[in-house]
């Protein structure tokens, strides 16, 4: 039983939640139900909205430790755990490819970090009238859909992941060099399982992303590079989506522990994007299938 007000998308993640506030902090059995929605549905959809910068710090800061915005172009002035996203501010901050013949860039925020992200918040405050959308694809419907084969052997994968996959990438999309967003971060190297499980409910999704993930440990580099695409296509396939096509005040909350997301272009020379987001820092370790019960 539970007060959140949800209406399923219709795909196999998404829902809305009408009767949640970003302006107030949540109750410890509120967090749970969100919690809960957010475990069934993946992706949290809270229309009209309108927290100022500190409402939605505290509100996101009762779900986890929140993560500091490194990027000072990135970052909101007087706020650190709010990152700016979009076209309007400091300079363009987007992971979208320049058109549609170009190809997506599917990923989990910070799996290339130290410090993975749990979950992401992201309020909308400008959009542009056409595109600009986000996609999410839920990996516990990617992972479940593999042979019992594969799922043996992608149980036993470590994905190399680090920001010279995300830089090589937008450098590619030639949207001009404002768009550095991930310049001057170190381009260490992040293991992570390529299978992970959730910590309460032992459900299994796929985790990596598709550019951030450059390789597979013990791997040629070229034979992995076209395993993480392949393995993409398939896993990020429309029926696993849910497209978001954003409305200014909608706050959007995604598990990045079992979706992939994706934005999709825009035209950032003559339309206005602005969104806050705050993330969620994981706060379980992220080991293999099987190595966190020995
Ligand atoms: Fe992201």
């Amino acid at each position: 039983m539970t007060n959140l007000n949800i209406c399923p998308s219709g795909s196999v993640i998404g829902a809305r939640v009408l009767n949640v506030s970003l302006c107030d902090v949540p109750s410890a059995g509120t967090v749970e139900e969100i919690e809960q929605a957010l475990e069934n549905y993946g992706v949290l959809v809270f229309p009209n909205q309108s927290p100022k910068p500190q409402q939605l710090i505290d509100f996101s800061a009762v779900f986890a430790p929140l993560e500091k915005t490194e990027l000072e172009k990135a970052r909101l002035e007087g706020f650190e755990e709010i990152f700016v996203v979009g076209n309007v501010g400091k300079g363009l901050v987007s992971f979208a490819p320049k058109d549609d013949q170009q190809e997506l860039e599917w990923h989990t925020d910070h799996i290339h970090h130290d410090i993975a992200a749990k979950a992401s918040l992201l309020y909308a405050l400008e959009v542009p009238e056409h595109g600009g959308d986000t996609l999410f694809a839920c990996m516990y419907s990617a992972y479940n859909s593999l042979s019992t084969e594969q799922q043996q052997l992608y149980c036993t994968l470590d994905v190399i992941n680090s920001a010279s996959g995300l830089e090589h990438y937008l450098a590619e999309q030639n949207l001009g060099n404002t768009n550095s967003v991930t310049k001057s971060r170190s381009h260490k190297q992040v293991l992570r399982p390529l299978v992970r499980e959730h910590p309460v409910t032992g459900r299994r999704s796929l985790y990596f992303g598709n550019q951030v993930s450059i390789g597979i440990a013990g791997w040629e580099t070229t034979r992995a590079r076209t395993f993480i695409q392949e393995l993409t296509t398939h896993a990020c396939q429309t029926a696993f989506q849910y497209r978001h096509q954003w409305k200014a005040g909608d706050a959007v909350l995604w598990d990045n522990r079992r979706v992939l997301h994706a934005g999709t272009p825009y035209d950032v020379e003559n339309s206005r994007r602005l969104m806050y987001r705050t993330t969620f820092r994981e706060t379980v370790p992220i080991e293999r299938i099987g190595l966190q019960k020995q």
